[in-house]
């Protein structure tokens, strides 16, 4: 409680000086009245003395005279009284006490009075004596300071000890109201900002304080309250955003199908053809006995097959979440072409494959690669009218992405799909990732396929590169980062858990 501790630190302080300076101003004035009193006393009995000294002086001799001054001394209990002469040498009784160059005043009749001179206790008065007969003397009146000065003394201790109290107890006071007033309430503020700043608006304050802390709190409450609705709000819209988007992804996924279709009926109906002729070669009898094995055989390799073309298509069709593992790029690009290769033969356009991938994995979405892959390589196929050839190629590159400074250059895998197809002119190649841009016909394109791809790409830290000349062709490359095992352990024990689960398309057997 920093806070606390400065202002018992100011007001301690505060309250020492102006204490301090008030107890330096009293015991000032204190000895000031203590010394006007003293003053006046001596020179009030040095005056009833005088003239009393002086008529006996004049009337009965010196001797008798100085005799009234001793029995005055005697009777007097603090005060110490003596005849002296000015003109006494140093060393005779009747020489004063205080050096004769400070009491000049005295030879002009006046009084002089001195505070311990010679520095020792005792205050002194001299009343000048002067009548007809008698030497220039003074009466010498000595009072001793000793009461008045432990009187002070005790002034100082207990103005030292109110001091040294007042600017405990208020230390104390500060303290204990500074906990209390503003360093709890602080506190419970600052670990209230604290959840706000990890996005935790669950805990409400509710002080009960009037004061401005407690409004502070209140207000953070009222923050709290529109940040969560506000978080949400987000939420719920983020969760339709990504509802919608799977959405078209669907569809864009089943209008991919849709293309292939009759690849796939035509993949299904050869051996559909062949267990045909078989089941109806045994039904007729036709076969002796050691043959039907052998065609039973055959049936169910065909039938296996068959069961294989289905899975892929479903596996590519179905609605998915997004659920990332290491994936084999190599092996998504073996599915996809297997998908496409007969819609490419039915086109007479032939498709290579060539892997300099380096074994190279990526943290990927298996089926979604697999959908951004198909959609490049059918666009490829429309693209051709005649018969040609594509090619499929990985490389393994350090890349930067595009509009990244330096630092952001890294190890990529690209998947490029080059086709010797129509091309794209210039000034469409800006808006072939747009949605619904398309230059096919009703049925052929729906123009989602390259602006899903797009969105899929991104999401998994990538880009996709265009180089296209009218005539001559085009070249997509999705740019992916090449998943690095060593660079994260928990993403390692994720990927083994999501293979286990098994990833479709991610397989050449699929
Ligand atoms: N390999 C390619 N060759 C020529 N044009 C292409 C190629 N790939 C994409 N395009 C152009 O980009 C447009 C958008 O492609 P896409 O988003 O896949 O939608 P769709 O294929 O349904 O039209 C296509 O209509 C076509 O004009
Ligand atoms: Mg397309």
């Amino acid at each position: 409680l920093r806070l606390a501790w400065k202002l018992i630190a100011a007001i301690t302080a505060g309250t020492i000086l102006i204490l301090a300076a008030y107890g330096f101003l009293s015991i000032r004035r204190e000895t000031e009245i203590i010394e006007a009193n003293t003053r006046d006393n001596l020179s009030a009995m040095g005056r009833a003395l005088r003239p009393a000294m002086v008529k006996v002086w004049t009337t009965e001799g010196q001797e008798r005279a100085l005799e009234v001054v001793r029995f005055a001394d005697e009777k007097l209990r603090r005060v110490r009284v003596r005849w002296v002469q000015l003109d006494a040498p140093a060393g005779s009784p009747h020489a004063p006490l205080v050096p004769v160059s400070r009491l000049q005043a005295l030879a002009r009749g006046d009084e002089v009075a001195l505070a311990a001179p010679l520095g020792r206790d005792r205050y002194f008065t001299y009343v000048p004596v002067s009548a007809t007969g008698l030497p220039p003397g003074a009466l010498e009146l000595t009072q001793s300071m000793e009461r008045e000065r432990r009187f002070v003394q005790a002034s100082v201790w207990s103005i030292a000890l109110t001091t040294a109290g007042v600017a405990a107890g208020s230390g104390l006071l500060i303290l204990v109201l500074g906990t209390w007033l503003i360093g709890r309430p602080m506190h419970q503020l600052l670990i209230q900002a604290r959840r706000i700043g990890v996005g935790d608006f669950s805990v409400r304050l509710q002080p009960r304080q009037r004061d401005e802390i407690g409004e502070v709190g209140r207000e953070m409450d009222y923050m709290c309250e529109r940040l969560s609705a506000a978080k949400e709000a987000i939420t719920a819209e983020t969760a339709a955003r990504l509802e919608a988007l799977e959405q078209v992804r669907h569809a864009e996924r089943l209008a991919t199908i849709g293309k292939l279709a009759a690849g796939v009926a035509h993949e299904i109906n050869t051996p559909l053809t062949v267990i045909s002729g078989r089941a109806g070669m045994i039904a007729d009898g036709k076969l002796d006995a050691g043959q039907v094995p052998d065609s039973a055989r055959i049936i169910a390799t065909q039938a296996k097959r068959i069961a294989a073309i289905v899975r892929q298509m479903l596996d590519f069709a179905r609605v998915r979440g997004n659920s990332k593992a290491v994936v084999d790029p190599a092996a998504t690009v073996r599915a996809v072409l297997r998908l496409t290769a007969v819609e490419a033969q039915k086109r007479g356009v032939s498709v290579a494959c060539e892997d300099d991938s380096e074994r190279a994995r990526v943290w990927a979405d298996a089926s979604q690669l697999q959908q951004v892959v198909a959609n490049i390589v059918v666009n490829g196929l429309q693209a051709m009218p005649g018969d040609g050839s594509i090619e499929v190629s990985l490389r393994r590159a350090r890349r930067r992405p595009p509009g990244a400074g330096p630092s952001a250059e890294g190890e990529y895998l690209g998947i490029a799909v080059v086709d010797h197809g129509l091309g794209i002119p210039q000034e469409l190649l800006q808006h072939v990732f747009e949605p619904f841009f398309t230059t096919k016909e009703v049925g052929e394109g729906t123009g989602l396929g390259l602006s899903v791809a797009h969105g899929i790409v991104q999401e998994h830290g990538g880009w996709i590169e265009v180089v296209s000349e009218v005539g001559k062709g085009s070249c997509f490359t999705v740019w992916l980062p090449v998943h690095d095992p060593t660079a994260d352990a928990a993403t390692e024990i994720d990927a083994a858990r999501a293979e286990t689960g098994g990833t479709p398309g991610a397989s050449p057997e699929g």
